[in-house]
């Protein structure tokens, strides 16, 4: 009798184990690349990342909107996460690289000072959904407008507020796809 009950308990752990791991959470792909983004970020940082922690289902974590149906990011807001006043830093654009349907980058206010040795937008070309970039009240300068040549699906780009001056050319029919 009490054997027959542990079996029975045994049994609805593992399958409700299966069950979560299977259908509820985020991909684990997925999940690892946030954390590792969010530990490339340097302090101060807000409320926003302080929630990414852990196994629990990114898809749930401040600033993550997932797809319902294939689980994957499809929006990340970071607007703000480390303010627009504090000391500059480099971002490696290749740790967003497995969030593969990502459509939606918001960055604003950051103080990004620019990206890592050969880690810049281009790498973010591999993201064939990205539609919106926000990169306003960063601290970039021109040498960033190169990088954004290779991403064609863009269709908005802000980069307000930031060191940029004289003509800001960007090479290439980049700008026939921007609507805003
Ligand atoms: C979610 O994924 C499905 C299947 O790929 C797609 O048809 C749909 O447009 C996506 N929804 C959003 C909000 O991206
Ligand atoms: C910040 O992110 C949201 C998406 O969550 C976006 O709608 C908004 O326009 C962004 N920018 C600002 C300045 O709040
Ligand atoms: C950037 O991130 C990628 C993916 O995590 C990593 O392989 C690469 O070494 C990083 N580049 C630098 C310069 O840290
Ligand atoms: C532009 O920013 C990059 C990256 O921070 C820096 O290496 C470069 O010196 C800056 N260029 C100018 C003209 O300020």
């Amino acid at each position: 009798m009490e054997e027959k009950w542990v079996g029975a308990i045994v049994l609805l752990v593992l399958v409700s184990g299966w069950y979560c791991s299977s259908c509820c959470g985020c991909l684990e792909e997925e999940r690892v690349a946030l954390l590792n983004l969010k530990h490339s970020i340097p302090p101060p940082t807000d409320y926003v990342l302080a929630s990414w922690v852990g196994h629990g289902d990114c898809c749930k974590w401040v600033g993550i909107e997932c797809n319902i149906t294939t689980k994957r990011v499809f929006q990340l807001s970071l607007n703000l996460t480390r303010g627009w006043d504090v000391k500059g830093w480099y971002l490696n654009s290749s740790l967003f690289s497995p969030l593969e349907e990502l459509k939606s980058l918001f960055l604003w206010g950051n103080s990004i000072f620019g990206f890592m040795k050969n880690e810049g937008l281009e790498k973010l070309s591999s993201l064939s959904n990205l539609e919106v970039l926000d990169l306003s009240y960063n601290q970039l300068n021109n040498s960033i407008l190169s990088s954004l040549a290779s991403l064609s699906s863009l269709k908005v780009l802000n980069l307000a507020s930031n060191q940029m001056e004289g003509s800001l050319h960007i090479p290439g029919s980049f700008l026939h796809n921007i609507t805003n």
